[in-house]
């Protein structure tokens, strides 16, 4: 949010001794009350029987953690119940009177990370708010980096507030795998794909060997693009989720060229099927109105979906 104009190889790790995997699995673990799979999908027939994609109905961290499942027919069997961590839009700012820029919502983010496990992070942007932000942004990167331990690895895309001496200064910060335009392929049939320009989706499209294709972009209007391209999800920030507004519908400013109704959300267009987070951190004024900042952990499962010939919502957050 702010200004409104708005590229396989194999990676991974495994770092997830004795961390609690994320997803729709019920156990003692999950501190907040982890609903039965059948209960978090909303349809006891499981995934077989659904035909959109399905709202997981709680939320972690104080809120923050938000879990929704990603039904699409081309998840390879592999990689069924891939966990995807997204964070975006943090906006951190040089803090006035000094001391560590690290607001509130990335402690609750800290506090929930050590004890859950995903296969995947995938950032899309804006880390910064200013450029006379980047000294705190890359700070932020280099204390958050160290606790992001997905499995297949973390990788991250610019956004609009991301200026080159912070993409410079980002890209020495270790653990975090910095896509321009490139996709990289993992083991399971999933490759991302990552565009930091809104131009270099079509290259980072083209270099990408197939597989289910995720790709993280920081404008959701590239989602048409992504559609014509065939690409299965994309994971997409930068409205904040209107960061005012009377309700997700409802929404005065997004920054985006999309209706102001799609500032946040799951929706699909043909087959692709587009994640719009509200994002952590804010833009302008450091004020959020029934728009409570976001972190999404998404959960691949293969399942019926109709294709749709315009953009349509599957769940509204
Ligand atoms: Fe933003």
């Amino acid at each position: 949010m702010g200004n409104s104009n708005s590229s396989g190889k194999q990676a991974g790790r495994d770092e997830s001794a004795g961390r609690v995997p994320v997803g729709i699995r019920p156990g003692p673990d999950h501190r907040t009350g982890t609903l039965p799979d059948s209960a978090a999908s909303g349809n006891p027939e499981g995934s077989r029987a659904r035909s959109q994609a399905v709202p997981a109905t709680f939320a972690e961290a104080g809120g923050l953690i938000e879990q929704y499942e990603i039904v699409h027919p081309a998840v390879p069997a592999e990689a069924e119940g891939m966990t995807i961590l997204h964070l975006t839009d943090f906006h951190i700012r040089k803090p006035l009177l000094g001391g560590p820029a690290w607001p509130g919502v990335l402690k609750r983010l800290e506090a929930w990370l050590p004890h859950h496990d995903v296969d995947l992070v995938a950032m899309t942007g804006d880390y910064g708010d200013h450029p006379k932000d980047d000294q705190a942004a890359v700070g932020m990167l280099e204390r958050l980096a160290p606790m992001l331990r997905g499995r297949l690895g973390v990788f991250g895309i610019f956004g609009n507030h991301d200026g080159a001496g912070l993409v410079e200064r980002a890209k020495r910060v270790g653990g975090v795998r910095w896509l321009g335009c490139e996709s990289v392929a993992f083991g399971n049939g999933v490759t991302v794909v990552g565009a930091s320009f809104p131009e270099d989706l079509v290259g980072a499209s083209a270099e990408s060997e197939g597989g289910f294709r995720v790709a993280l972009i920081h404008y959701p209007t590239e989602v048409y693009t992504a559609a014509s391209l065939g690409i299965d999800v994309v994971l997409a920030g930068h409205t904040h989720g209107g960061q005012v507004r009377w309700s997700p519908t409802m929404t005065p400013h997004t920054s985006s060229d999309l209706p102001s109704g799609l500032a946040s959300g799951m929706y699909r267009l043909g087959g692709t099927v587009l994640c719009i987070s509200r994002g952590l951190g804010e833009a302008v004024a450091r004020v959020r109105v029934r728009c409570p900042a976001q972190a999404c952990v998404y959960t691949l499962r293969r399942g019926e979906a109709a294709r749709t010939e315009t953009l349509t919502a599957i769940v509204r957050w």
